[in-house]
């Protein structure tokens, strides 16, 4: 991909309407983690510096396509005033009149940014008509919402679509993400090791299938390990698995044979309370009474080792149930070895969602080479696929 970008436009004395993914969460109208907000500024910024004017426009969750106070962008707003130079007006619509009034009132460096478009139900139905009214607010268009590029919604395709001639461009974001979730790993220095965690293994197939065709090794750790230890007649007691997803993990292990590597301990207790008995067992040998909450420390050495042989790493998903101590060994263990291989010189790409969470809690984030801001987005790239929304925009 090579796409024109936002700094390739002249953009003093015009209106740049940029689709950001400001989907961040919100609990009592407090903003937990506003990373998505932080990353997008070096887009926010180049424009204002430069003397343009910035209509802001994104979704927040999954509304009822109506207003809902809990989805506004309004914190949203208020943080971003915090974080910028210049003050930050929030219209309380999209197409309505307040924000048509605030977006003509918008002079040179200021900025608008409007209410949660999924408050329209024309926004996920990627409406034509609600696009172009959109469309009516820029002189360029810029996408810098990587975390929504998976999504064909109105303001991610059928906004730059109305705006046909005029510039329609990525920004510094959605540039970086795809250098690093696309170019790299279609070149990556070898060995290229996957880490692929989570949950469950439906989530993943795609990304599976995918990585074993370019990664020299799979690592393969997370709840979904007991789908495969129990795919292969291991005993996985009361572990999380897809009892119906067994064919895939066979079909995988057999893609992958030694390429694909398991756990071969865990960690499992009686629950994932704190005075829950717990004890290590080889894999497929969990107790019926017991479930697994984490990869073992015999694992954890082997993925270590894999880890630091590796010149290019892609990690997607925690390793345990790392939320609750002492399972959060095993995702610690290898977000460890990822920025001793780092510092060693090898590239390291962490998906978004909770690797991403992970690494920023334990302040390792600035010791990767990327963290990722999307995570279906990031999942949809590792699965090799392009986006519309991207695909659309103006070559470079
Ligand atoms: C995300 O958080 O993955 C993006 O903002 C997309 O949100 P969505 O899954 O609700 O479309």
């Amino acid at each position: 991909m090579s796409k024109k970008s936002i700094a390739d436009v002249d953009v003093a004395n015009k209106t740049v309407l940029m689709r950001v993914d400001f989907n961040v969460p919100v609990e009592d109208g407090k903003i937990t983690d506003d990373l998505r907000i932080r990353m997008a500024l070096p887009s926010i910024e180049s424009v204002l510096d430069r003397g343009g004017r910035l209509v802001l426009m994104s979704h927040l969750g999954r509304p009822k396509s109506k207003p809902q106070a809990e989805f506004s962008l309004a914190p949203v707003a208020a943080r971003l005033d915090e974080l910028l130079n210049v003050p930050v007006t929030f219209a309380l619509d999209t197409i309505g009149p307040d924000a048509e009034a605030k977006v003509s009132r918008l002079a040179a460096r200021e900025v608008v940014l409007l209410e949660n478009l999924r408050f329209d139900a024309a926004e996920q139905a990627g409406d034509a008509q609600f696009a172009s009214k959109l469309a009516r607010y820029g002189d360029i268009y810029c996408n810098d919402a990587f975390g929504t590029c998976h999504r064909d919604d109105a303001s991610m395709c059928a906004v730059p679509l109305a705006m046909a001639g005029k510039p329609r461009v990525v920004g510094f974001l959605v540039a970086k993400e795809i250098q690093y979730l696309s170019e790299v790993i279609r070149n990556p220095a070898r060995p290229f090791l996957a880490i692929l965690g989570g949950a469950k293994v439906s989530d993943k197939i795609n990304v599976i299938k995918n990585l074993l065709t370019i990664c020299d090794r799979v690592l393969i750790g997370g709840a979904m390990a007991y789908t495969f230890s129990l795919a292969e007649g291991g005993r996985v007691g009361k572990s999380l698995v897809e009892p119906d997803k067994l064919d895939f993990a066979q079909e995988l292990m057999a893609q992958g044979g030694p390429k694909l590597l398991r756990p071969s301990d865990t960690n499992c207790a009686t629950s994932p309370l704190p005075e829950s008995q717990k004890i290590i067992v080889a894999n497929g040998d969990i107790p019926d009474t017991m479930a697994g909450f984490d990869i073992g420390p015999q694992t954890m050495q082997r993925f270590e080792q894999e880890i630091l042989k590796a010149k290019t790493i892609v990690w997607n998903g925690p390793m345990g149930m790392f939320e609750v101590p002492p399972f959060d060994a095993g995702t610690k263990a290898v977000a460890i070895a990822i920025v001793a291989a780092t510092a060693n010189g090898a590239t390291s790409i962490i998906g978004g969602g909770d690797s991403a969470a992970a690494i920023e809690q334990m302040n390792l984030a600035d010791k990767v080479s990327h963290v990722s801001t999307g995570g279906g987005a990031s999942l949809s790239m590792l699965e090799g696929q392009e986006f519309h929304s991207v695909n659309l925009l103006d070559d470079a």
